[in-house]
């Protein structure tokens, strides 16, 4: 194991859910559907509370939460452009189209974090002694719900999309209703939306 990158995705990974907070922050700003509003102030909660298990994950790896590194910059700045873009989409209007930015940059912050907490279940698996066990137990607490934030947030980013078109949406999405938490049951859902209609 490359222990450097190990902590390097830690860091990045502190990021992502420091910069997700902000980001459900500001989509809530956005968002008009109850549903979703309902959806992501529990996904909002729910990121808060990963920012704590990463936290703990520091302590058990005595890492110093506040260490600056290149890759975690990147993170950074690229949570605050998606910040940025759903200000933008507010102030231009109309407010429909900054749900639907909204729903975008959900989804792109989350891509970033269901992706480190995979690997960080990856690496749990590979490692052993006291790390390996408070990895493991983040990841089991944390799994589940970034399933949810990512493929539910793209059946919405999708239905309300296919609203806008003025085509007949399911909502709320096939994803949510199903309870999807993995790839394949989203390309299932994805897939059997047509029965829903
Ligand atoms: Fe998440």
């Amino acid at each position: 194991m490359n222990t450097d990158q190990l902590h390097e995705l830690l860091y990045q990974a502190l990021e992502t859910e420091q910069g997700g907070i902000l980001v459900y922050q500001n989509a809530l700003r956005c968002v008009l559907n109850a549903d979703l509003k309902k959806e992501w102030e529990e996904y909002l909660e729910q990121t808060q509370n990963h920012e704590r298990i990463i936290r703990e994950l520091f302590e058990a790896f005595d890492l110093d939460p506040e260490v600056e590194t290149p890759g975690r910059a990147v993170v950074r700045e690229i949570g605050e452009s998606l910040v940025k873009a759903m200000a933008t989409a507010l102030d231009a209007g109309p407010p429909e189209a900054a749900q639907l930015v909204a729903a975008e940059c959900v989804i792109l912050a989350e891509t970033k974090d269901h992706q480190n907490w995979e690997l960080i279940g990856e690496v749990a698996k590979k490692s052993k002694g006291e790390e390996a066990k408070a990895l493991k137990t983040a990841y089991e607490e944390v799994e589940d719900e970034e399933d949810e934030h990512l493929y539910h947030t793209m059946g919405w980013a999708r239905e309300l999309w296919i609203e806008s078109l003025g085509m007949p949406a399911v909502i709320p999405p096939p994803e949510e209703e199903k309870h999807v938490k993995t790839a394949i049951g989203a390309a299932r859902a994805k897939a059997a939306r047509s029965e829903m209609l």
